[in-house]
């Protein structure tokens, strides 16, 4: 591994939505934030030449390979970045900790809580640092409320509200598997929004309100058979399409959360809300630049829900960004998440979250699909499949 203040050479695998996003992080994040190492776009790997040559020359990146375990075995790399889909990750996440490579793994950890156990003995028995990209942590108004709540403005909390809604899988016409439709393979997906959306709401409220303890579920597969792209043949749907469940924290607080594929008019609606004692705090994706706050102790004549435009130089992050009142947006949270990666690397520190934090975020996955499955109650860290 190259010394601390020499650059970090990124290996990345993976060329689709998260390969860009996280490209474009990589080459960004010097320009904005102090870095202690460069990263440096070394190499990128997909299967197909022709693809990984171009994506490699848009990019900037210095090499390209078509196995990953080539790109593992290289030795100018030291951090290898895994944006394939999730039946990918455990196996290159185990190889690439073996050659004692830093490992930065996409959502969700794994597809299972028995593979995600694999990926974090994996990675703390080799030594190495490891991050898993649950990016909106690093929204800037989703770093906000985590302060608010830090510092105790909300009270005991009675209730944390999250859902995460799409529309795109409602015509019955769509197929299943192989590129772009791998989610709606459970072989290759392991779960549907479970796994793909709800993570994101279930790693956001660990972060936000802490330890889930129990869950009662159900989900549904609204469509149940679709031609499958890599067999040709129709074949069952395995994913869920819908999943809503209940969730007691450990402090007390119940949870409910709620996505799908199936909800007409709606393309990536993540909203949370938290209410506590004192004050409320609600947070919407498609304004993220927004924080909603409600805090009953203001003075009855100015009370009401406020919505603070994250942009002032104060906030976390935006002191790196522009002037206040001009806002940023989804792309920056990946380009915070590599500051805070190059940050805690230099500083010898783990990045949050790793991958024995994301382990939390699978079992609650698989405490809920349990629940579905058995329509009961089910304590988190029960299961495993
Ligand atoms: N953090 C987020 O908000 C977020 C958003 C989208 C996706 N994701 C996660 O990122 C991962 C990738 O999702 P995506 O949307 O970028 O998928 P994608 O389909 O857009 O891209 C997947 C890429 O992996 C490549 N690939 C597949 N199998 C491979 C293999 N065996 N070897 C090398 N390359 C291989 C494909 O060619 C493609 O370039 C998934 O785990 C997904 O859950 C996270």
């Amino acid at each position: 591994m190259a010394q601390s203040n020499q650059p970090l050479r990124i290996g990345m695998i993976g060329t689709g939505f998260m390969g860009r996003a996280h490209s474009n992080a990589y080459r960004k994040v010097a320009n904005f934030f102090d870095c202690p190492r460069q990263p440096v776009l070394q190499a990128v790997c997909a299967r197909s030449e022709d693809a990984v040559r171009t994506f490699a020359a848009r990019w900037g990146y210095r090499h390209h390979e078509t196995d990953w375990r080539a790109l593992i075995a290289r030795d100018d790399i030291d951090a290898v970045d895994i944006c394939t889909p999730n039946d990918t990750h455990r196996d290159i996440a185990v190889a690439a900790a073996a050659a004692g490579k830093i490992v930065l793994c996409e959502k969700p950890l794994a597809r299972t809580v028995a593979e995600g156990a694999e990926m974090v003995a994996a990675v703390e028995r080799a030594g190495v640092p490891n991050m898993v990209w649950y990016n909106y942590r690093r929204v800037p108004a989703v770093t906000l409320a985590k302060q608010l709540v830090d510092e105790g403005r909300l009270g005991k909390v009675f209730h944390y509200r999250a859902r995460f809604l799409q529309d795109w899988t409602i015509s019955a016409d769509l197929p299943q598997g192989g590129a772009a439709l791998w989610r709606l393979d459970v072989a290759a997906a392991g779960s549907g929004v479970t796994g793909d959306l709800l993570a994101h709401c279930i790693d956001t409220a660990l972060w936000l309100n802490g330890e889930i303890d129990e869950v009662t579920a159900m989900t549904e597969t609204f469509v149940k058979e679709r031609h499958h792209n890599l067999t040709g043949r129709t074949e069952p749907v395995g994913i869920d399409d819908a999943c809503a469940f209940l969730a007691r924290f450990a402090n007390g607080s119940l949870g409910t959360f709620e996505s799908t594929r199936y909800a007409r008019g709606h393309k990536a609606l993540y909203t949370f809300e938290i209410n506590g004692e004192h004050a409320s705090i609600a947070w919407d994706l498609h304004d993220l630049h927004r924080l909603s706050y409600f805090d009953h102790r203001d003075d009855s004549s100015v009370r009401g829900w406020r919505s603070i435009h994250v942009t002032d130089g104060d906030m976390p992050y935006m002191g790196k960004w522009w002037v206040p009142g001009l806002q940023i947006g989804y792309e920056h949270s990946f380009v915070h998440q590599v500051a805070d990666l190059l940050d805690g690397l230099d500083r010898g520190q783990p990045v949050a979250p790793t991958f024995r934090d994301a382990q939390v975020t699978q079992q609650v996955c698989e405490a809920v699909l349990a629940s579905a499955a058995d329509r009961r109650w089910h304590h988190v860290g029960q299961d495993a499949r």
